[in-house]
C-alpha cells in the first residue's frame, strides 16, 4: 500500500511527475465536461479532526474529478467526541470498506500511525498534521511556482533549480513551512526563512534553507515570497505577538512588496490573516497568488489520488475516454 504522509519522502522526480500529472489534470479542469472515470467504484473518506476550508473542499473536488465515492468525516458532531480513538474509528472505516483516507489531524504524526497501524488497509493522504507536515500543500505552491516562474508549458518535466523562495512568519507552528523547505530543496530551489526568533523552532538551523531576520534585505532576492499565518490557535496568549509590532517587522504592505524583483510573487497558503501578515492591498493585487493555489490545489489532490489508486492507465488516454 502507498501512502503521501510527508514531502520529506519525496524524491526530485517523484515530485516532478506528481507536478507533471497535475497539469494534465488542469487541463480537465477547464473542460466542460470535468470528470474522470479513473476512481470509478473506489471509496475515498475524508477524515477531519481539525477545522479546514480549503484542503477538504479540494480533495472532495478533486475525488468527485475522478469519479471516486466520497465519505466526508468531520471530527465534530461524530463519536470523537464521546472520547472514540483514532484505532476504533480507523476500524470503523475500515469495516465499511474505504481504498483512501484522506486525514487531517491535530497530532504530528497521526497519519504515519494510521498508515503503519495495520488498522486499516487503504492508502493514507496527509492533508496537514500538527505542526508536522501538509505535502499536498507544498506541492500546490511548487506547481504554482513553477507555472509563474518557468511556465505552464515550459515548465513540463522541470524543477526549481536555482529559484529564490521566502518563507516569511510563523514558522514554528506552521507544517506548511516544514513541507515547503523539504520539497523546495529537493526541488533545487535556494529557501530561506524570515521570522522572529521566538517563532522559529530550535533545530530550525539544521533545515537545508538559510534563515534571516531582515525582511526588507531578503525581498530584493526572492523570486517568491510565501507569508504564513500567525497561529494563534496553537499559542500560549502570554507568547501572542501584538499586530502593530508583528506587521511593522514581518509583515508585507505595498512598500514592501515595491522592493521585490518586478516578477516576483506572493504567496499565502491561506487562510491569511489580513493587516496582520499581509495588507489587504497586497492580498488583492494581481502579484498575490492565494487564489490560484486554491485552484491549483484540486489539480494537485487529483494528481495524488491517481498516482496512488488509479492503476497503470495513462491519465491522458482516461480523459480521452471521457470525452467520446
Ligand atoms: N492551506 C490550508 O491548509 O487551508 P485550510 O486549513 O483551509 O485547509
Amino acid at each position: 500500500q502507498r501512502h503521501l504522509i510527508s514531502a520529506a519522502d519525496l524524491t526530485r522526480d517523484d515530485a516532478v511527475l506528481i507536478l507533471d500529472t497535475a497539469e494534465e489534470m488542469a487541463r480537465v479542469a477547464d473542460r466542460p465536461i470535468k470528470k474522470l472515470p479513473t476512481l470509478r467504484g473506489r471509496t475515498v473518506v475524508n477524515l477531519f479532526f481539525e477545522d479546514s476550508t480549503r484542503t477538504r473542499i479540494s480533495f472532495e473536488a478533486a475525488e468527485k474529478r475522478l469519479s471516486a465515492d466520497v465519505i466526508n468525516f468531520s471530527a465534530k458532531g461524530s463519536s470523537v467526541s464521546k472520547g472514540e480513538s483514532l484505532k476504533d474509528t480507523a476500524q470503523t472505516l475500515e469495516a465499511m470498506g474505504v481504498d483512501a483516507v484522506v486525514i487531517r489531524h491535530g497530532a504530528s504524526g497521526a497519519p504515519y500511525r494510521l498508515a503503519t497501524s495495520g488498522w486499516i488497509d487503504a492508502a493514507v493522504i496527509n492533508a496537514g498534521d500538527g505542526t508536522h507536515q501538509h505535502p499536498t500543500q507544498a506541492l500546490l505552491d511548487a506547481f504554482t511556482m513553477r507555472r509563474r516562474l518557468v511556465g505552464r508549458d515550459t515548465g513540463l518535466g522541470q524543477d526549481l533549480a536555482g529559484k529564490r523562495i521566502t518563507i516569511v512568519g510563523d514558522v514554528l507552528h506552521s507544517r506548511v513551512a516544514r513541507s515547503n523547505v523539504d520539497l523546495l530543496h529537493t526541488l533545487g530551489a535556494e529557501v530561506t526563512l524570515v521570522a522572529p526568533p521566538t517563532l522559529l523552532p530550535v533545530g530550525a538551523s539544521a533545515w537545508p534553507c538559510e534563515i534571516s531576520y531582515d525582511l526588507d534585505a531578503v525581498l530584493p532576492k526572492s523570486d517568491a515570497v510565501m507569508m504564513l499565518r500567525v497561529q494563534r490557535e496553537r499559542m500560549n496568549a502570554a507568547f501572542f505577538p501584538t499586530e502593530r509590532e508583528y506587521s511593522r517587522r514581518y509583515g508585507l504592505d505595498g512598500d514592501r512588496m515595491a522592493r521585490m524583483p518586478e516578477d516576483a510573487i506572493v504567496m499565502h497558503p491561506g487562510p491569511m490573516v489580513r493587516g496582520m501578515e499581509i495588507t489587504a492591498e497586497v492580498a488583492d493585487s494581481g502579484r498575490c497568488t492565494a487564489i490560484e493555489q486554491v485552484a491549483n490545489g484540486v489539480s494537485i489532490r487529483m494528481a495524488v489520488l491517481y498516482l496512488l489508486l488509479g492503476g497503470n492507465e495513462p491519465a491522458v488516454t482516461q480523459s480521452r475516454t471521457t470525452d467520446s
